[in-house]
């Protein structure tokens, strides 16, 4: 099949190169020139594991191919993938600008019948707003070509793109015609060679399935992060609770991990366009804003345990932090709870040298100019002078550290952990103080 993808950023260049890699003719279009250049000089401008190796070898076989020239684009593809971000507006709400940008360019361009896939997270109704934008542009060139939009929206994690996509649990494809869900199944045919994962309903129930499947998820972080707190008030150990309810079937072991708050390019927004999207419908989702305001509350936790340890002037304080993606295996930084963490710190006297596998040229982009935040070559370099240390992001590199190098190194002796990494019985041990979220230290 030709497809083009509208949009080459985490989801667009992820779900293009996949679809190449199983024999399609791809074409992806970005606005941004600075992106396509890198991609066209063989390099990717993100970090997901095993996708630059695929990137090239799809360019090499010639079908995968890059470029801003939207008109290219819209003529190529007979598929036509919208892969553009859909960040909250000013009051939380997705902002559709760019989504109904694309649908307009669709319709400015196209001279043959096209199926155009929201893959973008957008809430229930842009279906009808992608058609109306393709529509009143070919009213404008006073032509008549048919079309179907679908709604596809995509569950793949950051950190195991390629996993998720090549082998996903659920295809989830909202259509309203049989010639546009007959081209969705042969697209997902070689996706879903060993069983069927095409889960096929009408447009708006696939809209809304994509912001139920993270509202939940969300929702499950802030309830073990509250009784993570609840927990140490009451002297119990999250841990154990942890696994004594993940052993029930009707509960599950996933999402249960409490930590210092989410993070990310979709929770948080997709939170809160829900709620949103509930409240211009006259309904209030009691549970979601208390999810959203409970991850609020989380994202200071380390910043309130650091505070009860050292004051809450913290001048002439020096932190060593390790972690500054939202979570391991991804350069995101969207919305990281590290974010707030380091804000927190400064606004209150102390300098952050920082330390993080991959996210440090996005952490420089974020924090560019800012006074006391400083990053270290090496997670133990980053320990020079501390007074203590800080873990936001569960990288697998922090997961055996050099316990004595770090009690020699940290002055105070004490780790403030954001993502319980480690058996408080072996950090008490190496002689090293330990605040973890919900956990016995004593
Ligand atoms: N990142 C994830 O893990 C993830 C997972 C599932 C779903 N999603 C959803 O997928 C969508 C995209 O997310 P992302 O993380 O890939 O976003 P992103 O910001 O990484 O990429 C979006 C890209 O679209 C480009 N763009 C914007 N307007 C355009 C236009 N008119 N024509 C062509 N290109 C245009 C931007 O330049 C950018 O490169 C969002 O709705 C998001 O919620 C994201």
């Amino acid at each position: 099949m030709k497809i083009t993808v509208i949009g080459t950023g985490y989801v667009g260049l992820v779900s293009g190169t996949c679809l190449a890699e199983v024999g399609n003719d791809v074409l992806c279009l970005d606005v941004d020139p600075a992106k396509i250049k890198i991609l066209e000089e063989g390099g990717i401008p993100i970090h997901e594991p095993g996708l630059l190796e695929m990137v090239r070898r799809n360019r090499e076989a010639g079908r995968l191919k890059f470029t801003t020239d939207i008109q290219q684009a819209v003529e190529f593809g007979d598929v036509q993938f919208i892969a553009v971000g859909t960040p909250p507006d000013e009051d939380g709400s997705a902002d559709l600008q760019y989504v109904v940008a694309a649908a307009r360019n669709i319709g400015k361009y196209m001279t043959n019948y096209k199926v155009v896939v929201d893959k973008s997270t957008v809430p229930v109704g842009t279906a009808d707003k992608v058609s109306a934008a393709i529509a009143e542009e070919l009213a404008s060139r006073k032509v008549d070509i048919a079309f179907s939009v679908v709604s596809n929206p995509e569950f793949l994690k950051e950190g195991a793109a390629i996993e998720d996509f090549m082998r996903p649990d659920r295809i989830v494809i909202g259509v309203a015609d049989e010639a546009s869900q007959e081209v969705m199944r042969t697209l997902y045919a070689p996706f879903q060679r060993n069983h069927e994962r095409l889960v096929v309903m009408d447009v708006r129930s696939a809209e809304l399935t994509k912001y139920a499947a993270n509202a939940m998820l969300a929702t499950r972080i802030s309830f073990m992060n509250e009784l993570a707190n609840l927990a140490e008030i009451l002297g119990a150990d999250i841990e154990h609770v942890r696994k004594g309810i993940g052993s029930d079937p009707r509960i599950g072991y996933d999402f249960l991990y409490p930590g210092c708050g989410y993070g990310g390019s979709c929770f948080p927004k997709d939170v809160k366009a829900l709620i949103k999207t509930g409240k211009a419908n006259h309904y209030d989702l009691k549970v979601l804003n208390a999810v959203e305001e409970a991850n609020d509350v989380q994202k200071h936790v380390l910043t309130q345990k650091i505070k009860n340890h050292f004051g809450s002037n913290l001048v002439g304080k020096h932190f060593a932090l390790w972690g500054l993606a939202f979570k391991p295996n991804t350069d995101d930084m969207r919305e990281a709870a590290s974010r707030v963490l380091i804000q927190d710190l400064l606004d209150a006297g102390a300098t952050v040298t920082a330390y993080d596998p991959v996210a440090m040229d996005e952490a420089s982009r974020i924090f560019k100019n800012t006074q006391g935040l400083s990053f270290a070559k090496t997670q133990n370099l980053a320990l020079d002078d501390a007074d203590a240390l800080v873990i936001m992001t569960e990288w697998k590199e922090f997961r055996s550290p050099d316990f004595s190098e770090i009690k020699q190194k940290v002055k105070e002796k004490i780790i403030f952990d954001g993502r319980n990494m480690y058996d408080p019985k072996v950090v008490k041990n190496a002689g090293i103080e330990y605040r973890p979220i919900g956990r016995l230290t004593k």
